[in-house]
């Protein structure tokens, strides 16, 4: 103790002075600090051995002074002490200084002491010995809903309906099939089972086995394994678990349900499986009439879901619109010199359109083109600021204008964004175009 304690404070000064950067003791300095400590260690060495050597000795003395004592005062005796029931005792005399020992028969164990002495007091050390019925059934050794009842040295197990076997492991009907030959010819002697019969999680059920040769084969039905702990078992594999990331990408787009031998895909409302049962397809509520929207609004199908719009031309002072289609407002004409008539757009179309969250970008939306150009130069541009963060506007043609998504979009979400063409005649403006341009994003990527 001592030694470990003076080495350690040393490591830690010199750690300590050299973690502040300060210098280390010169070389002479340590040697010299090392001779006093080996010095020191010696001393402590040498008291240390001494003290150990006076113990001994104390002990020695201690040790034939109790031996004197035991030898006087040996002769009284203890109470005598009771057999236990369901075991044994070892030792009969009941003198000072004598030990007996208590067994318990197998299926029971001993409660209290061992081992008991009879002590100078005339009475014995230890408490009253007694054995005790061993409780099997504590380690819960019946399997499959077994009951189990304790008996001696042993547990008897009252199984389930449906098994059997000394800890209920063993399902009662297992299907054989007896090949005679090496050949495949086999013949079936199933027994008749009635389903009750069987274990009841429809996850697992008696394997079928084979007996060829002396030695049993068992298997399984698609979609079920032998289970590791008894062979005449097959449970059911859970695809959903084990095929969670297959080499295909996923077993289902969305969900994966586990059933009894197989699996099922499952799909967020609004989608109904594909085909291929794995895949999710949107339901178009508008085509399909499961939509509430009233007369005045316009359905617009969505990934996943719908929604109701309703179309309404500007109000721009000094002009006025009228609605051309369900979809599209155009300005009346201009009283002769009304400038602020002249300037407001021509036309308002809107335009609604649904993608999935997280759709790949950039990527081209819509394209607007001017069906015939009167002027001399077109302008295609996003109008306002709203629309800027996910939105851009080029031209992909003389007189075609596309409206880009720069980035994806994580939904569920809804994104706006006007586009404007205008017709120029050197430089003065001839008509402006507007298309109001509004992105359902589904709240998920299929
Ligand atoms: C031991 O017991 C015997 C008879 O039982 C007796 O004569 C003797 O004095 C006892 N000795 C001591 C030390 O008590
Ligand atoms: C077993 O094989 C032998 C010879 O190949 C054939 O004669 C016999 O019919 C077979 N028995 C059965 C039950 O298939
Ligand atoms: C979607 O699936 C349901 C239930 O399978 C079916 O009744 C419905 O007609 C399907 N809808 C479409 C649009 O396929
Ligand atoms: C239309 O149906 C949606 C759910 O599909 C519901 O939230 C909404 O309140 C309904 N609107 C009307 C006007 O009934
Ligand atoms: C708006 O129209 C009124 C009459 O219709 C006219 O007096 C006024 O000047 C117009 N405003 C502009 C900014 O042209
Ligand atoms: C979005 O898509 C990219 C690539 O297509 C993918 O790496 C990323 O995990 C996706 N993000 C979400 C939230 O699905």
């Amino acid at each position: 103790m001592i030694r470990t304690y003076v080495i350690l404070t040393i490591l830690c000064l010199y750690q300590i002075y050299t973690s502040f950067g300060q210098d280390c003791p010169s070389k002479q300095e340590l040697q010299s600090a090392l001779r006093q400590v080996h010095k020191l260690l010696s001393a402590h060495e040498t008291s240390y051995l001494q003290s150990i050597r006076s113990l001994r000795k104390k002990l020695n003395l201690l040790q034939s002074a109790a031996a004197r004592q035991n030898t006087k005062a040996s002769n009284g005796t203890c109470p005598k002490l009771e057999v236990p029931n369901n075991g044994k005792k070892l030792g009969k005399v009941l003198a000072v200084g004598h030990e007996v020992h208590f067994l318990c028969e197998p299926g029971y164990e001993l409660v209290g002491s061992e081992s008991r002495v009879c002590q100078e007091s005339l009475s014995w050390s230890g408490q009253q010995s007694s054995c005790r019925n061993i409780n099997e059934c504590s380690s819960t050794p019946c399997l499959n809903g077994g009951t189990c009842v304790d008996d001696v040295s042993r547990f008897l197990c009252t199984c389930a309906k449906g098994w059997t076997g000394a800890t209920c492991q063993t399902p009662v009907l297992t299907f054989f099939t007896v090949v005679t030959n090496a050949s495949t010819s086999t013949s079936t002697s199933s027994p008749s089972v009635s389903p009750s019969a069987l274990p009841s999680s429809p996850f697992m059920h008696p394997s079928r086995c084979t007996q060829f040769l002396g030695s049993t084969r068992c298997s399984c039905e698609a979609g079920f394994t032998i289970s590791g702990r008894d062979s005449n078992l097959c449970i059911d594999i859970d695809e959903c678990e084990v095929f969670h990331m297959g080499q295909a990408g996923r077993l289902c787009v969305h969900n994966c349900v586990n059933t009894p031998g197989g699996y099922r895909c499952t799909c967020p409302p609004g989608y109904n499986l594909t085909r291929d049962s794995r895949n999710c397809k949107d339901i178009d509520e508008c085509e399909t009439r499961q939509h509430n929207c009233t007369r005045e609004q316009i359905c617009v199908n969505t990934y996943g879901g719908f929604q109701c719009v309703r179309v309404e031309c500007p109000r721009i002072r000094n002009a006025t619109y009228v609605k051309t289609s369900p979809v599209r407002c155009e300005r009346n004409p201009c009283p002769v010199d009304n400038k602020a008539c002249s300037q407001a757009p021509n036309s308002v179309s809107f335009h609604y359109l649904s993608v999935v969250s997280n759709m790949s970008a950039p990527r081209v939306l819509f394209r607007v083109s001017a069906i015939r150009v009167l002027g001399d130069t077109l302008r295609f541009g996003l109008l306002g600021s709203r629309g800027r963060r996910h939105f851009t506007v080029q031209r992909s043609g003389r007189q075609t204008g596309q409206l880009l998504l720069v980035s994806p979009v994580q939904g569920p979400a809804t994104l706006e964004a006007e586009v404007e063409m205008s017709e120029l005649e050197r430089r003065a403006t001839l008509g402006r175009y507007i298309t109001k341009v509004t992105l359902f994003v589904s709240p998920y990527g299929f």
